[in-house]
């Protein structure tokens, strides 16, 4: 990239030192440290993703870069700052465990900042998460989360896992599945889906287990089918949890377990999503279900997999084979 670039980079490489440093050998991070550990993230996984904290001070980085003498400028550029009404610098992220999001190079263009929440700091009404605005350097629809460093272990697995989190894709990391990334928090773009289908053709949704997270498996598998030749598959966390929880509670064995045998093919993933609110002993739910799914079985493209969810749901409703297809073949008609 141009200079402008290097040097925008070079200020987010310094500040993910400062914060990092901060993190691990400072008074300052002690309890951001606790938090993390107690957690069950371990002081190897901290280096690899050279997590850090960025203190409850509002000049922090401003004064460590205006000591060095950088262009007002830049760091306005930088997305790091937050201009006052008399024009003072402040800086965006404080009291928060920072994340570097890095680019396709592996150089940090943006941060997420996840709220440290204490007896002294309750940060009621401000977001969990934080993320870089939009710069130069930083496009939320093109980052993915871990992407630069799971690149070799998905052409190796010959697949990708999507997580909704980053603390999914790092809990992932420690249980040895290395080619997990996430978006940044908003649903899946276009452009996000052309960079992995560059890298794989196998693509594993694994968001979280609550209901935020079934909606928004089922939004990514309507913009894959209509987007991407990309191969999907479902891995759906048991008891609402998230991937990251269900780790800590189960254990790394339990989760790789799920995360490798326990997937499921879309069209299962919506059987159970159709059934959500709907009450099956209701005839006329039942009706609107099989309806559902029978739309749902015009995109199943695999003669045999058609075939196997027709005989499911004929057996499961006790409705004959031959009206479940006479059905399916008139919707057919009708989406043509
Ligand atoms: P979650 O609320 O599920 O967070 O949001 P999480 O990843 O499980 O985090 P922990 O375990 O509480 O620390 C999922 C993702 O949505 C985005 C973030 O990218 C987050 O990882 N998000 C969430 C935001 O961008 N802003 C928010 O305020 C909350
Ligand atoms: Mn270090
Ligand atoms: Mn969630
Ligand atoms: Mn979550
Ligand atoms: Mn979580």
């Amino acid at each position: 990239g141009n200079s402008r670039q290097r040097q925008l980079i070079e200020l987010h490489e310094k500040a993910n030192e400062l914060f990092h440093h901060l993190l691990v050998r400072t008074k300052a991070g002690v309890e951001a440290l606790d938090y993390l550990l107690e957690r069950g993230l371990t002081m190897e996984l901290i280096e690899e993703f050279q997590i850090g904290f960025a203190p409850n001070e509002r000049q922090f980085l401003v004064q460590v870069f205006e000591n060095e003498a950088y262009d007002s400028e830049l760091m306005k550029e930088s997305g790091l700052f937050v201009q006052r009404d008399g024009g003072t610098f402040v800086d965006r992220f404080y009291q928060r465990i920072m994340f570097p999001i890095r680019n396709a190079q592996g150089k940090t263009i943006g941060f997420s900042g996840r709220l440290l929440k204490t007896e002294k700091f309750p940060g009621t009404d401000q977001p969990k998460y934080l993320n870089s605005p939009e710069t130069e350097l930083f496009n939320k629809r093109l980052v993915l989360f871990n992407f630069d460093k799971a690149r070799s272990t998905i052409r190796k697995e010959g697949e990708v896992f999507l997580f909704e989190g980053f603390m999914d894709v790092i809990a992932a990391w420690q249980a040895g599945i290395k080619n997990g990334i996430a978006s940044m928090g908003t649903s899946l773009t276009n452009q996000q889906l052309s960079a992995i289908e560059r890298v794989t053709k196998e693509l594993v949704i694994c968001y979280d287990g609550d209901s935020a997270g079934i909606e928004a498996t089922n939004r990514a598998i309507e913009l894959l089918n209509e987007n991407s030749r990309l191969h999907l598959s479902v891995v759906s966390v048991p008891e609402g949890r998230d991937p990251d929880e269900y780790l800590r509670k189960y254990g790394e064995e339990a989760f790789k377990e799920l995360a490798l045998h326990g997937r499921e093919t879309v069209f299962t993933f919506k059987m159970r999503y159709h059934r959500v609110n709907r009450n099956l002993q209701n005839e006329k739910e039942q009706l609107d279900y099989i309806q559902d799914l029978l739309q749902e079985l015009v995109s199943v493209a695999s003669p045999i997999e058609q075939d196997m969810y027709l005989t499911q749901l004929s057996t499961e409703f006790q409705v004959s084979r031959e009206s479940l297809q006479e059905q399916l073949r008139s919707l057919k008609q009708e989406s043509r």
